[in-house]
């Protein structure tokens, strides 16, 4: 499956998830997540992410394997919450500020 990494953090501009034909992303105030079991391994989603987020789970960089896990672990939380996304929206307010800064990883549930 694929993974969305810390590039998403703060942004969330949802290109990713009109993209996708199975509707495997889920929502949280931060970030979204790939929900590993729903995911197809299409692809579609990789390139239209303005902050080049998302990775394949064989390519996820290394100070990113931790992202792998978060993805289930959160999918699994927001789906739960019934927080499915699958039309685009508005990205975060600071989202072009943040666009090529590092993120923090404690913003993702703030
Ligand atoms: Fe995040 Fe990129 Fe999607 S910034 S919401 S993974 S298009």
């Amino acid at each position: 499956p694929y993974v969305v990494c810390e590039p998403c953090i703060n942004c969330k501009y949802t290109d990713c998830v009109e993209v996708c034909p199975v509707d495997a992303f889920y929502e949280g105030p931060n970030f979204l997540a790939i929900h590993p079991d729903e995911c197809i391994d299409c692809n579609a989603c990789v390139p239209v992410c303005p902050t080049e987020a998302i990775y394949p789970d064989d390519e996820v960089p290394e100070e990113w394997q931790h992202y792998i896990e978060w993805n289930r672990y959160l999918a699994e939380q927001w789906k739960a919450q019934g927080f499915n996304i699958t039309q685009k929206k508005e990205p975060l307010p600071e989202a072009e500020e943040w666009r090529n800064r590092p993120k923090s990883e404690k913003d993702i549930l703030t």
